[in-house]
């Protein structure tokens, strides 16, 4: 039998327990013991339910309790989860987490922490909720150069330009939806503005290529300007909106990498088309494999838990084992956004058709019927730089989304 501790009661917390309980035995079998929770800790009070019991408020009564050999940390930010998952580490425990913001800013230093003290840190759920694609970037795909990740990686907003492309719903709306379901962040800017995402791809970024990319580096736009006009466009094109988290290298000589995230608008030929709702998908591109496509519930309460579970099982099956993961402190070298080639799909007033063609050449206008007083293009590619200037000089201009490859 094996003493788990959960810290923090919340969705994925709950999910954790509520997943243990009801998968008990077929999850005793995989570990090869039985996997008891020992201890929740949370600040609040949980009248009538079970888990009252075994509610502690104070962490050092887990991290003295020496039968417990893995925490669970499903708190959610980096104080004061980082003390507890550090203290949990140096005192010979497992962690496993869900906590992208925990893992994004220290994830090198608690993996090294795990390795020195035998020990493992595991953060299947912080990526793309139920999808299994950490231990696969860890484990799987080690024979390839990966050379770009892209990936759907907010189910949030995914369910939010979803609902707005097929519905027409408002904004506001479906916000409101996303987060009665348990999609979103406590403070929802983390998921529209992006920096949800921006977390993630940076975790991926880094296992993918094996240094440490800095979450605070990376080009962040959000879908806060994704209008219902927008939508308009997209349907006449027959093209879908995305909020895309890249990074991939760069071509030529010295090697760099490009990551950004941003609204994308995508045709059908690509492999990402088809990911809607609160759904996310993640594609990797290797050099030996080619592509591969990573697909399924990327936010909720059991998907996540499901992710958490998993790894508390690996965490018992390698009790004082520590699974190696390729994640250097070095930081990885990201190219500046100004230089990166890029296509745009723009939205401008009438009366800068004649300006439009003298700063970017004969290209298409797209007209949709509701909108007779502009018109949209896209442009060839060219630098993130160059077209700022262009687009800087159109006094019309009413909107950007670049497109996705
Ligand atoms: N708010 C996050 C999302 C939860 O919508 O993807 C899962 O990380």
């Amino acid at each position: 039998m094996i003493q788990i501790a959960v810290l923090g009661y919340g969705t994925i917390g709950s999910g954790v327990v509520e997943v243990l309980k009801t998968n008990y035995d077929s999850i005793a079998k995989r570990s090869g013991q039985e996997i008891q929770v020992k201890y929740v800790l949370d600040l609040r009070e949980f009248p009538g339910d079970p888990i009252q019991k075994i509610l502690v408020h104070d962490f050092t009564t887990i991290l003295h309790d020496p039968d417990v050999e893995v925490i669970v940390e499903t708190m959610g930010g980096t104080n004061p989860a980082y003390t507890f998952v550090k203290q949990a580490l140096e005192a010979g425990k497992s962690v496993c987490t869900s906590n992208k913001e925990l893992v994004a800013k220290y994830g090198p230093e608690l993996l090294e922490i795990a390795r020195l003290h035998n020990r493992n840190f595991l953060f299947e759920a912080s990526v793309g909720g139920g999808i299994p694609i950490i231990r696969p970037l860890n484990q799987c795909l080690t024979a390839d150069e990966i050379y770009e990740i892209t990936g759907i990686l907010n189910g949030t907003t995914n369910y939010m330009l979803t609902k707005m492309a097929k519905e027409g719903a408002s904004f506001d709306a479906v916000l409101k939806e996303a987060q009665a379901l348990g999609y979103a962040e406590r403070n929802p800017s983390a998921d529209v503005d992006g920096f949800d995402a921006c977390r993630k791809i940076a975790i991926l970024a880094s296992l993918a290529f094996g240094e440490n990319v800095n979450y605070e580096d990376i080009y962040t736009e959000g879908i806060t300007k994704i209008t219902d006009r927008d939508f308009l466009y997209a349907k006449a094109m027959g093209t879908a909106i995305k909020l895309f988290g890249t990074c991939r290298k760069t071509e030529g000589e010295p090697e760099q990498f490009f990551a950004s995230v941003c609204p994308v608008m995508i045709g059908n030929d690509h492999p990402l088309f088809g990911v809607e709702g609160v759904l996310n998908g993640i594609l990797v591109r290797g050099n030996v494999i080619g592509d591969v496509m990573f697909y399924g519930s990327g936010a909720g309460k059991l998907p996540t838990a499901s992710a958490v579970v998993a790894d508390v099982v690996d965490a018992v099956k390698h009790l004082n084992t520590n699974i190696m993961t390729f994640w250097s402190s070095k930081p990885l070298s990201l190219a500046d956004i100004e230089k990166v080639q890029n296509q745009f799909f723009v939205r401008v007033k009438k009366y800068e058709a004649d300006h439009v063609q003298s700063l970017f050449g004969n290209v298409a206008k797209i007209t949709v019927p509701e909108l007779p007083e502009e018109f949209a293009f896209v442009t060839e590619p060219m630098t993130e730089e160059a077209f700022a200037n262009a687009a800087g000089q159109l006094d019309g201009l009413l909107g950007r989304i670049r497109i996705g490859h």
